[in-house]
């Protein structure tokens, strides 16, 4: 039987008396994009920090291609091919940017890869380049607007050569420009082949936005979760469109 690419069953987290997230189950496919919407503490951050083990669930179960992630640590995760972005970012805002990135190179996935530690620095340029901020490469971290530091979080996600991306708002504090702009690098990205030394294969997604029209231009699929529970799963026209969704999140303007 084939394996599951990620599957999550009957997922809960509590912090004190607030189930963040309640008895959530889904599954996706290598190649599948899913958009992850909801209301500002519907439970999608949290989720995302269950799946890299920041986050350890108080009940059900997390496989990734068959393999159980619960108990794992975060940085055995990242070494299975899962990487995460940051809502908040935090970046080594005294070191320059292109050592921010090559920090993300430097775990045995990539080296198991035959990648010499001198090749790091190119890898790094390539993450760079992916993102659009490969021209201040030698800058310090701390020079960055919000819109580059979000481009520098994802740069340090994919160059650890993730088969599972997961990005915490990626669009979030991005001009109209620039959002659109990192769209295209993440379809791109999807794709795989044409990026540098990092791919062979795009990494499967889950995308947690607000910015829902630019978000349905890439996705394959929409999870809708509300208080913590998935309330639609489906085409995107279709979740959207969805009452419960309309009710609870978009409200009657739509998107
Ligand atoms: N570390 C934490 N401690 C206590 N409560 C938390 C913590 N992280 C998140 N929460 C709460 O859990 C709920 C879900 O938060 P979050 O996952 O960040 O939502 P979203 O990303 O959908 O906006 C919110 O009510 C939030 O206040
Ligand atoms: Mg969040």
């Amino acid at each position: 039987m084939e394996q599951t690419f990620l599957e999550l069953r009957g997922l809960s987290k509590d912090f004190g008396g607030l189930r963040a997230v309640n008895n959530v189950s889904f599954s996706m496919n290598r190649n599948e994009i899913v958009g992850l919407i909801g209301p500002n503490g519907a439970g999608k951050t949290t989720l995302v920090r269950l799946i890299t083990s920041i986050l350890k669930p108080d009940s059900g179960s997390i496989r990734f291609k068959g393999q159980n992630l619960i108990g794992l640590k975060t940085w055995d995760i990242i070494n299975l091919g899962i990487a995460c972005t940051f809502q908040n970012m935090r970046p080594f805002r005294r070191l320059p940017i292109i050592a921010n990135v090559m920090v993300s190179c430097l775990g045995p996935r990539a080296m198991k890869r035959g990648e010499w530690v001198k090749r790091i620095e190119a890898k790094a340029m390539d993450a760079l380049e992916f993102a659009g901020i490969s021209d201040m490469a030698l800058e310090k971290a701390s020079t960055l607007s919000q819109g580059d530091l979000k481009r520098l979080e994802v740069a340090r996600a994919v160059a650890t050569d993730p088969e599972l991306l997961l990005l915490d708002e990626p669009f979030g504090g991005l001009s109209p420009a620039e959002t659109d702009l990192m769209a295209k690098s993440i379809k791109r990205l999807h794709k795989g082949g044409r990026f540098g030394r990092l791919h062979s294969e795009g990494p499967a997604m889950i995308i947690i936005e607000h910015k829902l029209q630019q978000l349905m231009k890439i996705v394959d699929r929409i999870i809708v979760l509300n208080y913590g529970e998935i309330i639609a799963d489906g085409a995107p026209e279709e979740v959207v469109t969805n009452k419960e969704v309309v009710d609870s999140y978009l409200g009657k303007g739509g998107i």
